[in-house]
């Protein structure tokens, strides 16, 4: 037990490191994985305290090998290889035995991977899930199996069996976006604002499109802007606070569901539906990096769109590329070395009996999951160096065309 709590202790303190910014390995990196590789192969185990690891279990079929089990939605997106790197820049000191194990897009994979893991004896489960309300049940398997659950970035709804939240500000990310398109809009009035949204199985599509609605919906009532691409937002164009169902019913018609060729078919289509009002210098809401830069691609071989602004998030680096070459406006840093540190800190706070420190709740439809919320960036070409490069969340080498 002694050497359990001093490879803790010793964890909090390197965690602490990170979270002041002097953590020495914050270069992201991208690995070529490809995305048929079976989750188990992409397995890390640290055994640096495995002999500690079955302490506090309550006995069962568990092996007691891994305290620690972590689980991503998919490497088909350049987002969660990012947290994937700040994870393993991290675990490997993190005094704690853990295993990181990707859905590939699958909440069947997903609900596999944490049987996996509760067979493997964890403590602590970190989830990201690929659909909010489908991982329920795995969550309720982790929960019934005594394991404390995290739910990272993405919060799942409709379960008692969510014990705590690590999170960006995503409603600080969707006014952001929208308050981007206001500041950056042409002069005048009747300015077409296309809008497009993330998948419906994941609860921040519904808070980022919130926060841009909330700066947004002014400026549509009073005919400055004129929505292009959905009758249920140009229905609802006089509600400053939408429902949760009414959001739903907007994303229905504009989502991406986060998806490169969803985004780029359905902007094909629109644009081919657009009439010539709807053209010249337009505005368009992209929910994240690599759906913006789909969409970008579009309205960027349509020769009746004279200009557009694109938001995007996720500050992935073929989009601050596409930022400093102008071809996409905006997109948001979310630092993912400060997300993984947090919950880190959390399942490190657990394993020693303490209460993790949180700032915040969120609802998830059955109970307020206490929250720890880290702030959100806006990345433009005015500040791209200053952000990620100054910041070394990426090395000036990775891009062309930086002053
Ligand atoms: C994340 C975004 C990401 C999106 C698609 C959201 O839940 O917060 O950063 O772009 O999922 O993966």
């Amino acid at each position: 037990m002694k050497k359990k709590l001093l490879s803790m202790l010793l964890a909090v303190a390197m965690v602490a490191t990170m979270l002041t910014g002097c953590g020495s390995d914050t270069t992201t990196t991208t690995d070529d994985t490809t995305a048929d590789d079976v989750a188990a192969d992409d397995a890390t185990a640290d055994d640096a305290t495995a002999d500690d690891a079955a302490a506090g279990d309550e006995g069962g079929a568990a092996s007691g090998d891994v305290q620690v089990g972590i689980v991503l939605p998919t490497k088909d997106e350049p987002r969660w290889l990012q947290d994937q790197a700040q994870f393993e820049a991290i675990l490997g000191d993190a005094g704690f035995t853990n295993q990181v194990l990707f859905s590939q897009g699958s909440s069947a994979t997903e609900k596999t991977n944490v049987e996996t893991l509760i067979s493997q004896g964890i403590d602590v489960l970190i989830i990201c899930a690929q659909d909010a309300s489908a991982a329920a049940a795995a969550v309720e398997a982790a929960k019934d199996a005594g394991i404390t659950v995290i739910a990272y970035d993405r919060l799942i709804t409709g379960t008692e069996a969510v014990d705590y939240y690590v999170t960006f500000d995503s409603f600080s990310v969707g006014v952001a976006q929208g308050q981007y398109l206001i500041d950056n809009a042409p002069d005048g009035t009747g300015i077409p604002l296309y809008l497009y949204a993330g998948a419906a199985t994941d609860n921040n599509a519904f808070i980022f499109f919130e926060g841009a609605w909330s700066v947004l919906q002014p400026k549509i009532a009073d005919g400055t802007f004129v929505i292009a691409n959905s009758s249920e937002a140009e229905a609802l164009k006089d509600s400053a606070e939408l429902s949760r169902e009414e959001i739903g019913k907007i994303i229905g018609q504009v989502t991406t569901d986060w998806d490169f060729n969803v985004a780029k078919s359905k902007a094909e289509a629109h644009l081919t539906a657009a009439g010539a009002d709807m053209k010249g210098d337009v505005l368009v809401l992209g929910p994240n990096d690599g759906t913006a830069r789909s969409i970008a691609d579009v309205f960027a071989t349509d020769k009746d769109v004279t200009s557009f602004k694109i938001t995007g998030q996720d500050a992935e680096t073929a989009s601050v590329q596409y930022v400093i070459d102008g071809k996409q406006s905006m997109t948001i840093f979310k630092d993912t070395r400060t997300l993984a540190a947090d919950s880190v800190a959390m399942a490190v706070a657990v394993l020693n009996g303490e209460t993790p420190a949180t700032d915040t709740t969120y609802n998830n439809e059955v109970k307020d999951v206490p929250a720890k919320q880290t702030d959100i960036v806006v990345v433009t070409q005015d500040n791209v160096k200053e952000a990620l490069i100054d910041s070394e969340y990426y090395d000036a080498s990775e891009f062309t065309g930086l002053e």
